[in-house]
């Protein structure tokens, strides 16, 4: 067997955790592979809501083993948190979730880092999620880590020696910082965390694989936040493209089936960076505003564009993806028009490629499409679309060159249409 991989092809908030959740049924294990708490997965069925940060969107349907791979930052403090929520909810987390003994630990000293490192960049600053995200990767790949392996050998050594070189580096910013409380809660989620089956993930899932079970990866971020190929330095710290289900997973090339990559009807991006499809008229504010377009963690306002067909294409590409998954396509049913960035003009010159420098001087070259004045969120079936709306999935698939098998049409797990 092979896995098969979803991940947002925009700037994040795609609504991963939806269909995630919609399509663990065909599913044996459901697995997190990057990313950490700054993720914010939004659920929504029988009434109720969830947003789940650092835990798999997998946990709500029955039977299927959940795992925290170990491309994932872990914070204790939260995890601790959510996971208790989720029991008080009746999720028998414990009895689902295997974590990673390879993910690494986010410390409290992280954070004020993440913090720290913003306020040094001023009116340049990332707009972090705040977590701790970069400062933990970045001392992943310094050799300077803790990870959740550590916890059962000479832990308080580790943890000590890696606290005292993160407060030489505050003071050095600045920073005196007093810790004790944060860290005494640090330290309950530290024993909360003993309580989960803390796996060599990557023979776990490869053994799953081997024995002919079926395994979702899910990505968070989206592509274009990507540390390699995302507006960087204005990206995140990991790597939410498909290859890093790989290396987040232990899970060869070879090995990936299907590529689900998602992506909204229009555009979002929280936090700072370059968006070239960015309205900051009242269009933007209206599909901010129909759309709820607000941070799941931070309930930070999300920027708001039409959709970037040029940076749909650079994902796709760089994901291989096989299926189209179509989100929030009801938010723009009261639309007159829709436009869609085809191109790019700059400099006098046109691009269809993602160019290497998105800072300014772009202009959006956009295709209108007639609105279909419909409201779609009650539809069920794909012969219910209005004509309009068809003849937008056909220019998307058109210009994307990949089918649209699934199309949402609200928040619901119901509120999904699969194509035939
Ligand atoms: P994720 O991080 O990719 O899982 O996405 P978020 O949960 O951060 O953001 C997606 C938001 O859109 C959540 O509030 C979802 O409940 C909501 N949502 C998901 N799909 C749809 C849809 O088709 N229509 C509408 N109106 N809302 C949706
Ligand atoms: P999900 O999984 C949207 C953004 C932050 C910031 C940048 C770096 O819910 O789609 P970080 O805290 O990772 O160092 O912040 O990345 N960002 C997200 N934006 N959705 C997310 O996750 C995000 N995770 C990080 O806003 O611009
Ligand atoms: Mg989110």
């Amino acid at each position: 067997m092979k896995v098969d991989v979803l991940l947002g092809l925009q700037w994040g908030d795609e609504g991963k955790g939806k269909v995630v959740d919609v399509l663990t049924p065909r599913y044996n294990v459901v697995a997190r592979f990057q990313g950490g708490p700054n993720a914010g997965h939004t659920l929504e069925f029988e009434g109720k809501k969830y947003v789940l940060r650092s835990i798999p969107s997998g946990i709500f349907q029955h039977n299927q083993v959940n795992i925290i791979g170990n491309g994932v930052v872990l914070d204790p403090i939260l995890f601790m948190e959510e996971a208790i929520d989720l029991e008080k909810s009746g999720v028998d987390i414990k009895k689902i979730l295997k974590i990673s003994r390879k993910a690494h630990l986010i410390m409290p000293t992280h954070r004020l880092l993440d913090a720290a490192n913003e306020r040094l960049k001023g009116d340049g600053k990332i707009g972090t999620t705040g977590k701790g995200i970069g400062p933990t990767y970045t001392d992943k790949v310094g050799r300077y880590g803790l990870r959740v392996g550590d916890i059962t050998s000479n832990f308080d050594q580790k943890y000590a020696a890696a606290k005292q070189r993160h407060l030489v580096l505050l003071n050095a910013l600045g920073e005196t910082p007093d810790i004790a409380q944060l860290e005494a809660r640090w330290m309950e989620g530290i024993e909360y965390i003993k309580q989960y089956d803390i796996i060599d993930s990557e023979f776990f899932i490869n053994k799953q694989l081997a024995a002919g079970k079926s395994v979702l990866c899910e990505g968070a971020q989206g592509s274009m936040l990507d540390v390699d190929f995302g507006s960087y330095p204005f990206v995140t710290s990991s790597s939410t493209v498909c290859a890093g289900a790989c290396t987040g997973l232990g899970v060869a090339p070879n090995k990936i089936g299907e590529v689900y990559g998602i992506f909204k009807a229009y555009c979002t991006r929280v936090g700072s960076g370059p968006f070239p499809t960015e309205l900051h008229d009242e269009t933007g504010a209206e599909i901010r505003r129909i759309g709820h377009e607000y941070g799941a963690v931070t309930g930070r306002e999300r920027r708001c564009g039409w959709i970037d067909l040029v940076a749909l294409r650079y994902t796709i590409m760089l994901n291989g993806v096989t299926q189209l998954i179509m989100m929030k396509s009801d938010v723009l049913d009261g639309f007159d028009t829709i436009k869609a960035c085809d191109a790019y003009e700059i400099d006098g010159h046109i691009t269809r490629d993602f160019p290497y420098s998105v800072e300014e001087g772009i202009t959006p070259i956009y295709t209108e499409i007639k609105g279909w004045k419909t409201p779609m969120s009650h539809l069920t079936s794909e012969n219910q679309f209005p004509q309009e709306f068809k003849d937008y999935i056909a220019f998307l698939e058109e210009k994307l060159a990949v089918p649209i098998t699934i199309v949402s049409v609200g928040p619901d797990r119901e509120q999904t249409i699969i194509r035939s």
